[in-house]
């Protein structure tokens, strides 16, 4: 997601849950050809396992910027087909290609014949006055021909003129039916469920329909909810790490990042929610928030707000 699922961010996340598949912001094909790729495309290998998402619609570049996120590692690489903005739009990419399936479809055998991963497409289930039934099927169909064999569909159409991209996440009806409908009708295939899904109780439920479950609000604004992943859904048998020290952990990423030049609040907002739910999270949120940004803000401003969540803080205590 974009502006939220950065490098630190992933490194966060996966402190909590070893088997969730992490995905990268979106990036543009031209943007991996042509800009600073250390910071584009650098990740931690504590990150494994992690896709790249690519924007794009030029079989040629989508190739190119493929192969090297597959030469740095990424797990798989997924194609965007499902942003709205105006400014996508205008390049040709994401949700407007939902109307052009072979050009998707070369974009994935091109894609697929470089890299050497899996190329996977997230997407719509449709765009404006598109049929949802007629258009979807042969969308996938077409694309599954150019060899795409896992499709992340976000449940819900999107209207390319007249919504916001935040509105266009929102307004569109959720339509979970259609994409079970997907599955239902090619077994073969891996189909993700997305949309509007906010607990894992909710997304076992999805489970019996279709093969997957990706989580993107929920899972940014109460991080701690995927601490449940791996044992109920991958059977896995360790006690996951509590809220603290989960921070402890991220604590010592931090010192790291600050010590190579990183600002304490690009690191921190994405932690925000950890605490979500419980006493004296809002203290936490607010002295981070409040202290992070500031210049010259160091990891005492972290361990401060440790000792608030910790109960080690009279004085913030008082003013939950
Ligand atoms: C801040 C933000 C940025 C997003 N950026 C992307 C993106 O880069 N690529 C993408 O495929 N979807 C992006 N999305 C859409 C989400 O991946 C997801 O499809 C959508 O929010 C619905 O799922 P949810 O209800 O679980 O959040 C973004 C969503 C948000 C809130």
């Amino acid at each position: 997601m974009m502006e939220w699922t950065d490098r630190h961010c992933r490194y966060f996340l996966r402190l909590i849950s070893k088997e969730t598949f992490l995905y990268t912001e979106m990036v543009t094909a031209e943007a991996i050809l042509r800009g600073n790729r250390e910071r584009l495309l650098g990740f931690d290998p504590a990150e494994h396992p992690v896709a790249l998402q690519i924007g794009g619609s030029d079989p040629k570049s989508l190739a190119a910027a493929a192969r090297i996120g597959a030469d740095l590692g990424y797990d798989e690489i997924n194609l965007n087909v499902g942003c709205p903005s105006d400014r996508v739009q205008s390049g040709r990419f994401g949700a407007c290609l939902m109307a052009e399936p072979a050009l998707v479809a070369d974009c994935i055998a091109a894609m697929g014949a470089e890299a050497g991963v899996p190329i996977t497409v997230k997407c719509r289930i449709g765009i404006d006055d598109q049929d949802t039934e007629e258009s979807l099927d042969r969308f996938i169909d077409a694309v599954a021909e150019g060899g795409c064999t896992t499709f992340i569909l976000h449940a819900r159409k999107a209207w390319l003129q007249g919504l916001s991209p935040k509105e266009n996440r929102d307004v569109p009806p959720i339509d979970y039916g259609r994409v079970y409908r997907v599955k239902a009708g090619r077994p073969g295939l891996t189909i993700i469920v997305n949309g509007g899904i906010g607990t894992l109780d909710e997304a076992v439920a999805h489970l019996t329909h279709v093969d997957g479950v990706m989580l993107g609000r929920a899972a940014y604004q109460d991080p701690y909810l995927l601490a449940g992943v791996d044992s109920l859904l991958f059977g896995r048998a360790e006690v996951p790490p509590s809220r603290l020290e989960v921070l402890d952990r991220f604590m010592a990423y931090a010192e790291g990042e600050l010590a190579r030049g990183s600002r304490l609040n690009q690191l921190t907002r994405h932690i925000l929610g950890l605490f979500h739910g419980q006493k004296r999270a809002r203290s936490f949120r607010r002295l981070l928030a409040e202290g992070a940004h500031l210049d010259g803000a160091g990891i005492e401003v972290l361990q401060a707000a440790r000792r608030i969540v910790a109960g080690e803080s009279r004085h913030a205590i008082a003013a939950e």
